[in-house]
């Protein structure tokens, strides 16, 4: 299992030791994914070590405010560049591979801003939108072969962020009263990872029902 990073060298080789831990063989490859030179170089590295490619999450995104009127080129450059042409060229490398032996699953993770309008994130919300599309787009252009799905998270809490007011407010407006964990989104992954057979170009909403509230 790869581990890709693009700043976070220690993190990423400190996910490879937890996967070696468990048994699986791991390791940690850089690439800026919106660069698609990096991209190709780095499933290269990938052929090199490991035998096939079953599965790819592309989880790599960027995410900060800003108000309509001082978005600039480069703030739409970067979040189009890593959250959307970067979900593309992998998947597009990762399909290559798939291909040959015609099967595999490709996860998109997008978000329910990709579904919902958050104006201070507007940017980000339309790259999810595009995420939404490309995955719908992408699982009937690699039908029969590759299943291709996208999880859209809600609020995820991280440690320390609880008693952040923002968040307090979101909670309140969930209909489960509370904030996601990293670990609700992994299971997701992993169940579709490890047991779909049957859901090509979906969008799994898991958000403690605010999409519905
Ligand atoms: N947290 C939430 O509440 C939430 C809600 C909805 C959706 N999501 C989605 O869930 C995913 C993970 O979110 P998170 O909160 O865990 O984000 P995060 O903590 O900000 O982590 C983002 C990751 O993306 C990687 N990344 C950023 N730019 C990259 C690039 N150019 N090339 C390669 N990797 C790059 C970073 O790697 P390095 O650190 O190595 O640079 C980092 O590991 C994202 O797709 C996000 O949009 C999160």
């Amino acid at each position: 299992m790869a581990v890709n990073y693009h700043h976070s060298r220690r993190e990423a080789q400190a996910t490879v030791r937890e996967i070696e831990a468990l048994g699986a063989e791991s390791m940690a490859v850089p690439a800026d994914v919106s660069k698609p030179r990096q991209v190709e170089s780095m499933f290269a590295q990938l052929d090199r070590r490991f035998r096939r490619l079953d599965l790819l999450v592309n989880n790599a995104a960027v995410f900060f405010p800003s108000q309509w009127d001082q978005l600039t080129e480069q703030d739409w450059d970067q979040i189009l560049g890593i959250n959307l042409k970067g979900t593309f060229f992998c998947a597009q490398a990762a399909a290559r591979r798939m291909m040959a032996r015609k099967q595999g699953q490709i996860i998109n993770i997008s978000s329910l801003g990709g579904l919902q309008p958050w104006p201070r994130y507007l940017h980000y919300c339309s790259s999810k939108a595009g995420v939404i599309m490309l995955t719908k787009c992408l699982a009937k252009a690699l039908a029969p072969h590759i299943c291709v799905n996208s999880i859209a998270p809600g609020t995820i809490l991280f440690p320390g962020e609880e008693s952040n007011p923002a968040f307090k407010k979101i909670v309140r407006s969930t209909p489960l009263r509370k904030g996601g964990c990293p670990a609700d989104i992994a299971d997701l992954v992993v169940f579709l990872a490890a047991k779909n057979r049957f859901a090509t170009g979906q969008v799994f909403t898991i958000d403690g029902g605010k999409s519905i509230a």
